[in-house]
């Protein structure tokens, strides 16, 4: 009994100005064709029926989700009242699948991964949900680092018992959520630390039981929507709303996740990325002989290891330029030295401000 949950609710300002508030990034094509709900969707069909694949979102993004997966039923959509981050979206969708007598296995994951090989994904995840449904466990999927990624969780490795069974999962002896770049710089080089894919396989009592424990004003909240109607106009829906509203905004990672102490890691060795900013597109995509990445129109000269994201009929020309991320889009054009590429969710109040 193993479900997906797809975390479409994010708000993507790292992808600005391509992505927006009113089409955060899940819902947006990057790479390919598709969009990246629509992708991380389709990647899940090869492990699980589509009546076991469920997508937690906001009020507002449930079109969009309807729009890009016509084939998802209306109540596979678990909506959210209020933008409160990824712990209560997992807390929520924990307490609607859990059903009586039942415990489902969860597969809770993001909705912005780039996944190299798509059959040996889908084979470690059914080897982590094996794993996960025989015990209170919670179980990641963990990758090798190349470089001290700040915006990223790290994961230590533990020493794995003696007479735990084999199947290389690996205890995890700490895990740190979006390390400054000094402590990144740091554990990076020790070589005992993976990247958190962000994927986490847990079954949903075990989820609430964390949060219980870490979490304890979300939970009590979560078991106050347990059993109400879904959201609607009616008097206990608007009430749902208000709790919801009043919980303090927390991502999983930070909020359970760095205090629990029983995770178990499965290193996957497939090509991996968070596609969460525009830094992600020059490592996944082939660059040119000067380095640069290109989509969209554009021409130059004497540019070097530039991004150029080009959403617009205008002619982008460039000269003599280099490190740079360049975005042109209808609403805005977005010019970035590379190296502050995870600044721009910072920086975006009040640029949008002055606009
Ligand atoms: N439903 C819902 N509601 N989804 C949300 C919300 C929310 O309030 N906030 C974020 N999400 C969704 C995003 O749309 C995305 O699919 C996913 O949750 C993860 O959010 P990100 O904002 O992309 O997280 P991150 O990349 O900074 O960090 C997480 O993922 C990394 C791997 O990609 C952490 O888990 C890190 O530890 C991890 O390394
Ligand atoms: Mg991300």
């Amino acid at each position: 009994n193993v479900k997906a949950v797809i975390l479409a609710g994010g708000q993507g300002t790292r992808f600005w100005p391509y992505s927006s508030s009113e089409r955060p990034k899940q819902f947006l094509a990057v790479l390919e064709e598709k969009t990246m709900l629509q992708a991380t969707y389709q990647r899940l069909l090869q492990l699980l029926p589509p009546e076991d694949i469920y997508v937690v979102t906001l009020q507002p993004y449930v079109p969009l989700v309807s729009r890009q997966l016509p084939q998802l039923p209306g109540h596979q959509i678990i909506i959210e009242p209020a933008a409160r981050d990824t712990a209560a979206a997992i807390g929520l969708a924990a307490i609607r699948l859990l059903d009586e007598g039942q415990d489902p296995v969860l597969i809770t994951l993001p909705a912005d991964q780039y996944i190299g090989d798509n059959a040996a994904y889908t084979a470690a995840l059914k080897q982590a949900a094996g794993f996960a449904a025989e015990g209170q466990r919670v179980v990641t999927l963990g990758i090798q680092p190349d470089r001290p990624d700040t915006g990223l969780g790290y994961i230590k490795a533990g020493p794995v018992p003696p007479d735990m069974a084999p199947g290389g999962f690996i205890p995890a002896a700490g895990f740190t959520e979006k390390p400054p770049l000094p402590v990144a710089k740091q554990i990076y080089a020790d070589g005992r630390h993976y990247w958190n894919s962000g994927t986490y396989i847990w079954k949903a009592a075990t989820i609430l039981k964390l949060m219980a424990e870490h979490m304890p004003r979300l939970y009590q909240t979560l078991q106050h929507i347990r059993n109400l109607p879904l959201p609607g106009q009616t008097p206990a829906s608007l009430s749902i709303s208000k709790m919801y509203e009043q919980l303090e905004k927390q991502s999983i990672d930070y909020g359970v996740i760095e205090k629990c102490s029983s995770i178990f890691m499965l290193p996957v060795h497939f090509k991996w990325d968070d596609l969460g900013s525009w830094g992600a597109l020059e490592r996944i995509s082939p660059g040119d002989t000067s380095g640069n990445v290109i989509y969209g129109k554009h021409g130059g000269s004497e540019t070097d290891n530039c991004t150029i994201f080009n959403d617009t009929d205008t002619l982008i020309a460039t000269v003599g330029l280099k490190d740079l991320i360049i975005v042109n889009t209808d609403t805005a054009i977005l010019i970035c030295h590379k190296s502050r590429l995870q600044d721009i969710r910072h920086h975006l109040e009040s640029v949008r401000n002055s606009a």
